[in-house]
């Protein structure tokens, strides 16, 4: 599981230094294969998305065969299968390379409230109870950026966030992506287990109630986490995730 993060991180890595204004959704799903595959994966675990603009909130967009304009941004979700075992990662930045304003704003926003879920990965707790934290640091976030009233408790915060993120939080990772399907999301997770933690904010273009400036972005980040003794780890670390890391890796 270590060595599938460690070869899917790298290949990101590659894909992102890959990206420019105007290149196919095709060459960047190209890319991330090669890359992988160079890495000594196998095949890809499924098939990813990679998704520019707002198309990123189509949650299961696989066409990943459009031009991605300067100024939008790239979500990509993408695992490799190592000797049978898989990753699955997301990642989600400027295709030029440089976020805007807005972009930085709602990025900064999943990315706190993805860390502050992962360090809730401890034995003891359950996705079930992560997700309910993420539902909320999300629907916080949203009232501080003014997308959603700060007039709303935390009962109101958690159903308006859902319409925001309408997946889980995560769930189980290992021979499958989705393994151990029909192990619940409420049983305590145990050292030695793997799952994902994948908070995202979604906010079509059409969707006026929310300020202009937003519209059109969809962003998720998504990183696998090994539950230890010592605390989560996470697998995928090689992955860029701070603003200026990946900014800084795109100038190269
Ligand atoms: N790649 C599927 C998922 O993130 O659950
Ligand atoms: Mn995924
Ligand atoms: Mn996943």
């Amino acid at each position: 599981m270590r060595k599938s993060g460690s070869i899917i991180s790298k290949a990101f890595k590659e894909t992102m230094k890959f990206s420019k204004p105007g290149v196919n959704e095709a060459h960047l799903y190209a890319k991330v294969d090669f890359e992988a595959r160079l890495g000594g994966a196998e095949f890809l675990a499924y098939p990813p998305v990679v998704a520019g603009g707002n198309r990123a909130n189509t949650l299961h967009y696989i066409s990943n065969n459009q031009a991605i304009d300067d100024g939008e941004m790239v979500l990509m979700d993408a695992g490799c299968e190592y000797h049978g075992y898989a990753s699955d990662v997301t990642r989600t930045w400027p295709v030029n390379g440089q976020f805007s304003e807005a972009q930085a704003e709602l990025y900064g926003a999943v990315l706190s409230v993805q860390k502050d879920c992962i360090e809730q990965c401890t034995a003891g707790s359950t996705l079930d109870q992560v997700y309910h934290f993420m539902l909320l640091g999300l629907g916080r976030s949203l009232q501080n950026l003014g997308i959603l009233s700060s007039s709303l408790n935390d009962v109101d915060l958690n159903r308006v966030s859902k319409m925001f993120c309408p997946h889980h939080v995560g769930h189980y990772l290992g021979m499958d992506t989705h393994d151990t399907v029909r192990v619940s999301r409420s049983n305590q997770l145990q050292h030695g287990m793997v799952i994902t933690i994948e908070p995202g904010i979604y906010i079509p273009a059409a969707e006026d109630s929310v300020p202009t400036k937003y519209r059109g972005i969809g962003i998720r980040i998504e990183d696998n986490i090994l539950i230890t003794d010592k605390g989560p780890e996470v697998l995928s670390q090689e992955c860029p995730k701070e603003i200026d890391v990946i900014e800084s890796i795109m100038k190269r």
